[in-house]
């Protein structure tokens, strides 16, 4: 189906809505309709389909006259809320949140997620572990049996830049794989995230990992500051389907 779509009478030249963008925005709606009440506060994810459940939270927020605040998981959330006129608040000041609603990149059979894609991954896990709920969106390609399975661009890892080379070292010793330099566009240099650090994507082998031990073992690397692997922390998964319909990971 195409929203929006381009209107040559009129001359507005409106966005053209894919099918993938259409399931993101679906499941976006679902989770902000089906979660934020009055006077919450909201954890606010980062990436693309996230970008629908802020602009679905702002129309509730004018239409409802609800109250809520939000904080933010990266700089591009930050500005998402901002530009949205919705209230910006901070672990600081909210150290418990009643929700907190994030896009994933994979999700398997577990619910358990990769997450990273944007690089946000270490705030994105500090909001979500913050919050009384944690409800995860996306469009119906992120779900999978097996990590690996759909997302190819492996887990990342958040690192101290001056120990991105024995980190490497160490996670491909460990459980083999590539672990590889995340680099900008245009490759100007290693990509720095919001916190000042680099990423490693790890393409891990097809094989059957513990993914909470996985976790556990990297983060105790000397230089790791936290890893794209979300386990038991996903309270709810909508997917969005190009139909229009969402589906609950069951
Ligand atoms: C950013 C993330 C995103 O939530 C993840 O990459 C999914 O993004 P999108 O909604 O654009 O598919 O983890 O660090």
């Amino acid at each position: 189906p195409r929203i929006n779509s381009f209107c040559p009478t009129s001359q507005v030249h409106q966005r053209i809505m894919s099918p993938v963008d259409y399931a993101k925005k679906v499941a976006a709606i679902k989770a902000i309709d089906e979660y934020i009440k009055d006077n919450y506060i909201i954890g606010v994810g980062s990436g693309s389909t996230i970008v629908y459940a802020v602009e679905r939270l702002a129309q509730r927020v004018k239409d409802e006259k609800l109250h809520v605040v939000c904080v933010p998981t990266s700089y591009q959330a930050r500005q998402l809320i901002v530009n949205h006129k919705l209230q910006l608040g901070d672990l600081d000041i909210y150290p418990k949140l009643d929700c907190a609603i994030d896009g994933a990149d994979e999700v398997d059979a577990n619910m358990t997620l990769i997450k990273g894609g944007g690089g946000c991954l270490t705030q994105e896990k500090i909001v979500a572990s913050c919050a009384k709920q944690f409800i995860v969106i996306g469009d119906e390609s992120k779900e999978s049996q097996k990590l690996g399975e759909k997302y190819k661009k492996g887990i990342p890892i958040e690192v101290i830049p001056m120990a991105y080379c024995p980190v490497q070292q160490k996670v491909e010793a460990l459980f083999g794989g590539s672990a590889e330099l995340r680099m900008a566009k245009m490759k100007a240099g290693p990509l720095v995230s919001d916190n000042g650090n680099f990423i490693l994507d790890w393409k891990f082998p097809d094989s059957q990992f513990d993914w909470a031990s996985v976790n556990t073992t990297i983060k105790m690397i000397p230089g790791v500051v936290e890893t794209g692997l979300f386990v038991n922390m996903a309270s709810k998964v909508y997917y969005g389907m190009a139909d229009g319909s969402v589906r609950e990971h069951k």
